[in-house]
């Protein structure tokens, strides 16, 4: 369906070449200060044309607040907003009414639906994501605020240009590997954990690409040229760290917070992969290597010396820094001509037109923000709602079993 979120829920709406696209929101929290600039910075960082490495289509993207907030302050009524289509131009893809685009969602909506929009991505589309990025952007604002929590994404990879401190193949995957190897250190390196402790949406938005490190960028810029070129695609990786998120958020079993979290990203169109902490790679790697020891921090509190886990265990963040990746797919519309087939089977050749990126990723920066958001705001307040009615023992001491809560009764909620 068209909503995500329990109580925090976001419903969108739209096509690609509607009137408009947008969402509701329902569950904010009154009295937030929110603004449409508020908003409207992830929306601007989303758009398409922002550079020669994105779709020429030209939409400013501005945000029109319709609901849930006056004088600047939202009203914990349903938010709506609205963005509207300016720069369409349908017959760009009247090529589309004789053929499925292959890899694209044409042939698959059409058999669901009986009918599909007549242009376009239709539903599809990544416009679609505007009413994702606008709701990210006031959950956001209520976790920094509320929580100083901390979202960054960035570009790993863009096709087999990595960053070099990332996951990118090691030796271990050549076939001349040492099964006896149990080496830990390329499951993340240390470099990788500094960026991912540090990194700033700031000096992610100093490259077109956004993949904050100069010359990898660089390579990542020739890498799209060269897909744009051939009239061509190319596929890649967007890293995402959350910080400061409390511990004890995530619903077992069904609803564990990395299961959240992969289905939230694995929403956004052309994604085809997930993995949370060391991922894959983990997997190379012994128990004995591969544990999380604990440590006391200085607020008291026990923290964990390493991070394999990516700030997650048993489905419940344990307060040390989320981190996870996302794989996207080449795009499929491409204007090199490739042979396939009519919808009535006709075998022909199709050489899409229309304007559209060579390469996902640097677009999908905040739209990973933006969904990474709206989890970690939904799970906070179904984890406030509990904690606001839950029995506890006194503040003296954490109870370590239900024997030692022992039913002494305290009300607190998540700080
Ligand atoms: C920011 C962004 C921009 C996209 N731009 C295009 C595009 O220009 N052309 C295209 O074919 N697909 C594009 N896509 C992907 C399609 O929307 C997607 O591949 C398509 O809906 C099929 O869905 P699926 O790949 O999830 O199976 C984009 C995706 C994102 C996240």
């Amino acid at each position: 369906m068209s909503s995500f979120g329990t109580l925090f829920r976001v419903t969108t709406y739209g096509e690609s070449h509607c009137a408009s696209v947008g969402a509701i929101i329902d569950g904010c929290p009154p009295g937030l200060a929110l603004s449409a600039q508020d908003v409207q910075s992830q929306l601007s960082r989303r758009r398409p044309g922002q550079s020669n490495l994105t779709t020429p289509r030209d939409e400013k993207d501005l945000v029109h607040l319709q609901s849930g907030i006056e004088h600047g302050v939202t009203l914990g009524t349903p938010i709506g907003l609205l963005v509207k289509n300016e720069d369409q131009r349908p017959k760009d893809y009247s090529e589309t009414d004789l053929y499925p685009r292959p890899s694209h969602a044409d042939y698959t909506y059409l058999q669901k639906y009986g009918v599909k929009a007549s242009s376009g991505g239709g539903r599809s589309s990544a416009r679609e994501t505007i009413g994702r990025v606008a709701a990210g952007a006031i959950a956001e604002k209520y976790l920094r605020q509320a929580h100083g929590i901390q979202i960054v994404a960035f570009v790993s990879s863009v096709g087999k240009v990595h960053l070099p401190s990332s996951r990118a193949p090691s030796a271990s995957t050549a076939s001349n590997v040492d099964e006896e190897d149990d080496e830990a250190e390329d499951a993340l390196s240390p470099e990788f954990r500094a960026l991912l402790e540090k990194v700033t949406r700031e000096e992610v938005d100093r490259f077109p690409t956004r993949c904050p490190h100069p010359e990898t960028s660089d390579r990542m810029i020739k890498r799209i040229i060269r897909a744009k070129e051939a009239n061509d695609s190319i596929g890649g990786t967007v890293t995402c760290v959350i910080r400061n998120v409390p511990p004890g958020l995530g619903e077992p079993v069904f609803d564990k917070f990395e299961a959240k979290l992969a289905h939230a990203m694995l929403s956004i169109p052309a994604t085809k992969a997930f993995e949370i902490g060391s991922g894959f790679r983990g997997t190379e790697v012994p128990g004995s290597k591969h544990n999380d020891p604990y440590v006391r921090r200085e607020n008291g509190n026990l923290g964990t010396t390493t991070n394999w886990s990516g700030g997650v265990q048993g489905g419940i963040t344990n307060g040390e820094d989320i981190y996870f990746r996302i794989g996207f797919k080449s795009p499929a519309t491409i204007s090199q001509e490739q042979e396939t087939a009519q919808y009535d089977g006709t075998p022909g050749t199709l050489a899409a037109r229309g304007r559209h990126d060579p390469c996902v990723v640097p677009r999908a920066v905040p739209i990973v923000e933006a969904m990474a958001a709206l989890v970690v705001m939904d799970e906070l307040l179904i984890q406030n709602a509990r904690r606001s009615c839950q029995l506890t023992a006194s503040t003296q001491g954490y109870p370590t079993s239900a024997r030692e809560h022992n039913g002494r009764m305290q009300i607190h909620s998540v700080k």
